[in-house]
């Protein structure tokens, strides 16, 4: 397959063909991770700029080591540190970032279709490494990639996504990347936080926890986005750990060798107990460390790679 997007905006119209493609490639790049020297050539005298409008720590940091994996300069822009606080526009900050002449701008951002917007203005390539509520690619691609290295494949699984599924932008990608590969995908949280439309991708909508998890083959438990809530979608934390908090009881409906994922920051005794985040089950530092591989590959591919770096 040749590789043909400038950007990766969202998986919304990624083929099935093209993600198995960037899988493919983050598996040469995770080998290239297990070598001594951890480095590769293949991004030399190229600029990645990660522009975080909002928090993060794996994610930025992720970007950051992949781009310097491959040689790339990497430059970290923080909104909170720059001219954002004196009242700078968003298209303004970019586009005088975009006079350096980065090749590749990683932007994280608070509105939905920020990316999108700028890729409408910059002639740089653009990851979205978030944006609001509506996508997060390189997440979705990394919860298939080590779901594919945990089970040996994805189609036909039981995926149990839990939390607050309105507000995630992990979920969005994620419906994309696993359910185009052919898993059975199971959305779970209170009926508020449960937007019925997304049934139509046709995963199943439960806000029974017990008939989510049961017989699941992977587990992902997601962050309640106080930060996205403006209203009060449940009574109280407590109530909802009591609810849709996994613990031992609830893990043992799932099947035997299920696993466990989180894409963090985790809230310890909130969505998941302290004792399952470090279970042999747990596969969430693998979705660190896949996260590498996986960004590795689309800053490779999105630099004109289109086979295996050596
Ligand atoms: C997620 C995010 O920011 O969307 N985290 C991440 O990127 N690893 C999920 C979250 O914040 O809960």
């Amino acid at each position: 397959m040749e590789w043909r997007r400038r950007h990766v905006l969202g998986l919304s119209d990624f083929r099935p063909e093209e993600i198995e493609f960037v899988v493919d490639t983050a598996r040469s790049m995770e080998e290239v991770l297990t070598r001594d020297i951890k480095k590769v050539p293949a991004l030399r005298g190229k600029t990645v700029v990660n522009l975080f409008f909002e928090a993060s720590t794996r994610t930025r940091t992720s970007f950051e080591m992949a781009g310097k994996r491959l040689s790339a300069d990497v430059v970290n822009f923080s909104s909170s540190t720059s001219s954002i606080t004196k009242g700078e526009t968003l298209l303004d900050t970019a586009r005088n970032i975009e006079a350096m002449t980065p090749n590749i701008l990683v932007i994280r951002h608070y509105a939905s279709g920020a990316p999108h917007f700028l890729s409408r203005h910059l002639s740089c390539s653009i990851v979205n490494a978030g944006d609001g509520a509506n996508e997060h690619p390189s997440q979705g691609l990394l919860d298939l990639y080590t779901i594919l290295k945990a089970k040996g494949k994805v189609a036909g699984l039981k995926i149990a996504i839990v939390g607050d599924i309105l507000h995630s932008r992990v979920v969005r990608s994620d419906l994309h990347s696993l359910g185009r590969m052919g898993a059975r995908l199971w959305l779970c949280g209170p009926e508020t936080l449960l937007p019925r439309e997304m049934a139509r991708t046709g995963a199943t909508l439960t806000s029974d926890i017990r008939e989510a998890v049961r017989d699941a083959d992977a587990i992902i438990m997601l962050r309640i986005q106080l930060e996205r809530q403006k209203t009060s979608f449940f009574p109280s934390i407590r109530e909802y750990c009591r609810r849709y908090g996994l613990n031992r009881a609830l893990f043992s409906l799932a099947k035997d060798d299920a696993v466990i994922m989180h894409p963090g920051p985790i809230n310890r005794g909130v969505e998941l107990s302290d004792d399952l985040a470090d279970c042999d089950q747990s596969r969430i530092l693998d979705q660190v460390a896949s996260g590498v591989a996986v960004r590795m590959a689309l800053l490779y591919l999105l630099a004109g790679g289109s086979h295996a770096a050596h």
